[in-house]
C-alpha cells in the first residue's frame, strides 16, 4: 500500500558500492514512495551495475521495479580522442598480486533472483514522470545518460519534475581528470543537459562527499547492527577503504561514500552544513576540462543560479542517518 505523503523518488544508478550504500538508505527510509530504480552504465557495464541493484533491492526483501537503461555516454565515446586525452580514473590497482577495488564486480551477497523489467529505463522515466498526478523527485547517482536521455525524448517531463538532487561534478579537484568527477566526466553531454534543464537541482559534488569520510570504526559501527544492510554498508566501506588506502587517493582522510550522500540530503537537510545556490555548467569541449563542473562566482556579473551546490557536509550526522535507516530490515 503507497503512502500518498511520502515523497515520489526514482534513483538512477551505477551500483557501484556507493550506490549499493545509497540504495539501502532509501529504500529503508519510510520517507520515500520509490516507484522505480533506473540503471545507467558507469562504475560498470549496465548489465553489471542492473544485476548489483538488483541483488541490493533483494537483499531487503524488496519489489521495487528496477530498469536497465543506457549501456553507453550519449555521444561521448563517438569522440574517441576525448576518452585518451584524460587520465583514466584510478578505481582499482594490484599490489602484491592482489586485486583491491573501490567498486566490486559483483556485490558480496547472494546473486539476485528477481528481474530486471523488460521496459527500458528511459521509457520508464518519460512515462512515468509524464503520467504521475504528483511531481516526482530524481535521485541520480550515476552519470546523467538516463536523465538526459528521457529529457530529450520528452522535454516536458521537465515540468512534472519536483526536484534533482544528484552525486556528481567537483569545484576544484576532480577524481576520473585532474578537474572533472566520474558522474560528469563520463556522460558531460548528459550532464549539462541536466543542469540546463531548468528543473530544480541540488548538487552534491565531490567537495561535499569528501569532507564526510567514513572510517572503519564506522564500518564496525554499521556492521555491529547486526542487519544485512549494515553488513553490507559496513563491508563495502571497508573494501573502499582498502582500495584507497592501496591506491593513496585519500590522504589519510575518511572514505566518501558519495551517493548516499544525496540520499542523506533528501532525508535530513541538516547534513550538509554549507551549500550556495550559484550558476552552473559543465565543460563539453573534450580537452584537457571535459566533464568539470564550472561554478561562476565572479562578482559584479548577473547570473541566476541554476542548482543548489552542497560543499560541506557533517559526518557525524551522516553516520547517525546511516545507522538510523540501517538498522532496520533483514537481520545478517
Ligand atoms: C561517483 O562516481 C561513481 O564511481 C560513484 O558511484 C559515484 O556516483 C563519484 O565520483
Ligand atoms: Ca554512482
Amino acid at each position: 500500500m503507497k503512502d500518498i505523503n511520502r515523497r515520489k523518488v526514482i534513483l538512477d544508478v551505477d551500483t557501484g558500492s556507493d550506490d549499493a550504500v545509497a540504495l539501502l538508505l532509501a529504500i529503508l527510509s519510510e520517507r520515500f514512495d520509490i516507484l522505480g530504480i533506473t540503471v545507467c552504465w558507469g562504475n560498470s557495464d549496465v548489465e553489471t551495475c542492473t544485476s548489483n541493484t538488483l541483488q541490493v533491492v533483494d537483499l531487503l526483501g524488496s519489489d521495487i521495479p528496477v530498469y536497465q537503461g543506457c549501456p553507453e555516454p550519449m555521444v561521448r565515446h563517438l569522440s574517441r580522442g576525448r576518452v585518451f586525452n584524460n587520465a583514466p580514473n584510478r578505481t582499482s590497482i594490484v599490489k602484491n598480486g592482489k586485486e583491491y577495488k573501490t567498486h566490486p564486480g559483483t556485490l558480496p551477497i547472494p546473486p539476485a533472483t528477481s528481474l530486471k523489467q523488460s521496459l527500458h529505463a528511459c521509457s520508464f522515466l518519460v512515462e512515468t514522470i509524464k503520467n504521475s498526478p504528483e511531481k516526482i523527485t530524481l535521485i541520480p547517482t550515476a552519470p546523467l545518460t538516463n536523465m538526459g536521455m528521457a529529457l530529450r525524448m520528452d522535454p516536458s517531463i521537465a515540468e512534472n519534475v519536483e526536484e534533482i538532487v544528484l552525486m556528481g561534478g567537483a569545484v576544484g579537484t576532480g577524481n576520473a581528470s585532474a578537474c572533472a568527477e566520474a558522474n560528469f566526466f563520463h556522460d558531460p553531454e548528459a550532464a549539462k543537459i541536466v543542469i540546463d534543464s531548468g528543473i530544480k537541482i541540488r548538487i552534491v559534488p565531490l567537495n561535499a562527499t569528501r569532507s564526510a569520510g567514513l572510517y572503519r570504526e564506522d564500518a564496525a559501527r554499521l556492521i555491529a547492527l547486526g542487519t544485512a544492510a549494515g553488513k553490507l554498508a559496513g563491508d563495502l566501506v571497508n573494501m573502499r577503504s582498502d582500495a584507497s588506502d592501496v591506491m593513496q587517493t585519500r590522504g589519510g582522510k575518511g572514505e566518501p561514500i558519495h551517493d548516499a550522500l544525496a540520499v542523506a540530503w533528501l532525508l535530513d537537510e541538516g547534513v550538509i552544513t554549507e551549500a550556495r545556490e550559484e550558476k552552473c555548467d559543465v565543460d563539453i569541449n573534450g580537452g584537457a576540462c571535459d566533464g568539470q563542473m564550472i561554478v561562476d562566482t565572479r562578482l559584479g556579473y548577473e547570473h541566476a543560479p541554476n542548482a543548489t551546490v552542497a560543499y560541506k557536509a557533517d559526518r557525524q550526522r551522516f553516520m547517525e542517518i546511516l545507522c538510523e535507516h540501517l538498522s532496520k530490515g533483514p537481520k545478517a
